[in-house]
């Protein structure tokens, strides 16, 4: 298994290009298997998450061309599989984003159930009650979701959590239904508004995506997709933290500044300067930093995939932090690691109180999740001595040659076998 050694303490400067979002890209693959034909999509990061799904998608009977690794086409016409095996699925709980859209071409989806991950259980319950709501059948058999629907039908539904992919889940399957589909709470992330506008721009009707309540026509078919992935915005957050842990100066380009409000402003608040562009934000960091209080939400809010990357650089603020997780029960993986390295951080439920310390150090640590990997990274960036990451394919999961990127900012890092 592949390990990441960093030798930390270097500012880093210079500029780095952001990859296409991976949670942009996963839903638009599954919202393939609603088409009949040759479907384009241009920007794909090369990350392993995005490998599982074409995989997936191929497995149930698509066509896979991918050229240069970021444009891939896929013929969809003769998708004919309904069931999502189990080695593929349970690599990755996003794969549970093609039951809608099968359910919806083909009447009929068995996709295996994801297990629990290391970031908490993460059901499916919400995706299921969605479906069921537009008239599908389901059933848990031998670990596989098991569900029919002759026709789907518009409907009102409220989702009890905000939940992402479930929103796209049963946007996806509402777009084939027959009549008008009213979802309510539903998530606001940016993923979920340029997955509507992709399907719109296929002959879907949905509008409000965005906001709180999407409201979906039924079509009868959609033509195949075209479209161009946006940049990742956790990827653009954690290239930012990168130069602001090592005092450094990072033009990170190809972002969208908007959607990255939240890490602006509590970088600011960190007393890290951020200077914001039309696609590019750039981060200056030289004075020790401040420590400010985070809380995690759906979007807007400050995102939960950057609370481990924000944690990192908490640790060298000069005082006390508290970092509270309300999306998920158990993603504070990262900390027993990075205590590993010096940190002084203590939990409390869904809190962690950070206490600031000068330089962390270098030392082994272990990968547990992919942001808490990037996490680990960035510590590693900023600690004094060598830091050995062990289980990188997790971060291979999500970030497109991060050791690459990094090093061309100046970090000593490399990657062994
Ligand atoms: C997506 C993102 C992930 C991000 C998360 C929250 C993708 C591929 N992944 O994950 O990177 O961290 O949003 O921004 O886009 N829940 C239930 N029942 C359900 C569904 C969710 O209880 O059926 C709970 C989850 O356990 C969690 C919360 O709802 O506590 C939010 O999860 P959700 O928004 O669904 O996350 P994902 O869509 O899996």
């Amino acid at each position: 298994m592949d390990k990441i050694i960093i030798e930390g303490g270097t500012p880093l400067v210079g500029q780095v290009t952001i990859s296409g979002a991976k949670n942009a890209v996963l839903p638009v693959l599954a919202a393939t298997l609603l088409t009949q034909g040759e479907n384009e999509i241009l920007e794909v990061p090369r990350v392993r998450d995005v490998k599982t799904m074409v995989d997936l998608v191929q497995d149930l009977g698509a066509e896979v061309d991918q050229h240069n690794g970021s444009r891939i086409v896929l013929d969809t016409s003769g998708v004919h599989k309904t069931e999502a095996r189990y080695d593929l699925v349970s690599t990755m709980r996003a794969s549970c984003l093609v039951l809608g859209p099968l359910l919806a071409r083909l009447g009929e989806a068995r996709v295996s159930l994801p297990g629990g991950c290391a970031i908490g259980a993460r059901p499916i319950d919400l995706h299921i009650k969605g479906l069921e709501a537009l008239g599908a059948v389901i059933k848990l058999e031998e670990g596989y979701i098991h569900g029919t629907a002759k026709k789907l039908k518009g409907a009102h539904h409220y989702f009890d959590l905000v939940t992402v992919t479930g929103t796209m889940n049963v946007m996806m399957a509402a777009t084939l239904a027959e009549g008008e589909t009213v979802l309510e709470n539903c998530a606001r992330e940016p993923e979920v508004s340029f997955l509507a506008q992709v399907l719109n721009r296929s002959g879907a009707k949905i509008e409000g995506a965005g906001s709180d309540t999407i409201t979906i026509q039924g079509v009868t078919s959609l033509r195949p997709i075209e479209c161009s992935i946006f940049p990742d915005r956790i990827e653009a957050a954690t290239y930012m933290i990168a130069g602001a842990i090592t005092g450094g100066e990072v033009e990170v380009l190809n972002c969208l500044p908007d959607e990255l409000e939240p890490i602006v402003l509590k970088l600011r608040e960190a007393g890290v300067d951020v200077a914001v562009n039309e696609r590019s934000v750039k981060v200056r960091s030289h004075s020790p930093l401040t420590p400010v209080n985070i809380r995690t939400h759906p979007y807007p809010g400050f995102p939960t995939d950057v609370q481990a990357q924000f944690m990192a650089l908490m640790v060298l603020a000069q005082g006390q932090s508290v970092i509270t997780e309300t999306v998920f029960e158990n993603r504070f993986m990262h900390v027993a690691e990075l205590r590993r390295m010096g940190a002084e951080i203590l939990i409390d439920g869904h809190t962690a109180i950070v206490r600031g310390i000068k330089r962390l150090s270098g030392a082994p640590v272990m990968a547990t999740d992919l942001r808490a990997s990037a996490s680990l990274v960035l510590a590693g960036l900023a600690a004094k001595g060598q830091t050995l990451i062990s289980r990188v394919y997790h971060i291979d999961r999500g970030y497109q040659e991060m050791e690459k990127k990094l090093s061309k900012l100046g970090a000593s890092i490399r990657r062994v076998k």
